[in-house]
């Protein structure tokens, strides 16, 4: 794993002083790496049934997609406000810098589906644990939410349900 976690980039004071931004465009740009991350990310649900994967805007749409098409699942869209054009279920939540506003169509799901969130960066853990909010508001069962990076400092995975988070990279 160290070969994928050396190819994100660090850039410092991004998007404010004091804080070193992970960029995972160059994991994402290099074809063997993102081939790899997906590959590993995936096998890990491979045989359990996942119905839907759910992708968070905008960096976990690629996550969730990419892991939906190796599934043979659905992709459900959790988006910024105003962008989805039915009736959606909302949460306001607390991210890393600031509130936000997160959407999911009310009907994206069938009863019981069994359903993976996926997104590329666990940090707080503010934006997994409003998806989640949503989500147990709705009559699936939530499999796990699965993340390709981890700020394990940030310590985010206590805001999810316990045994039900998985990170590929772990900084
Ligand atoms: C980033 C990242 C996660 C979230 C993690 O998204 O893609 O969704 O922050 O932070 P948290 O664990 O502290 O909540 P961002 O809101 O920057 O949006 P983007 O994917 O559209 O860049």
């Amino acid at each position: 794993m160290e070969d994928l976690k050396s190819i994100i980039r660090n850039i410092p004071d991004f998007p404010k002083k004091g804080i070193l931004f992970k960029d995972i465009t160059t994991l994402l740009g290099d074809a063997k790496s993102f081939q790899r991350m997906v590959d590993l990310l995936s096998h890990r649900y491979v045989g359990q049934k996942i119905d839907k994967v759910v992708g968070v805007e905008a960096r976990g749409f690629i996550i969730g997609a990419a892991l939906a098409y190796k599934l043979g699942a659905g992709i459900v869209l959790v988006r910024k406000p105003g962008k989805l054009p039915s009736t959606t279920f909302k949460k306001t939540y607390d991210l890393e810098y600031g509130t936000d506003t997160l959407e999911i169509h009310t009907d994206a799901f069938n009863k019981g589906d069994r359903v993976l969130i996926a997104d590329d960066l666990l940090a707080t853990g503010g934006t997994m644990a409003a998806v989640v909010d949503m989500i147990n508001s709705m009559d699936v069962e939530l499999v796990e939410c699965c993340f390709m990076a981890e700020l394990e400092f940030l310590e985010g995975a206590k805001k999810l349900p316990e045994g039900k988070v998985f990170s590929l990279l772990k900084f």
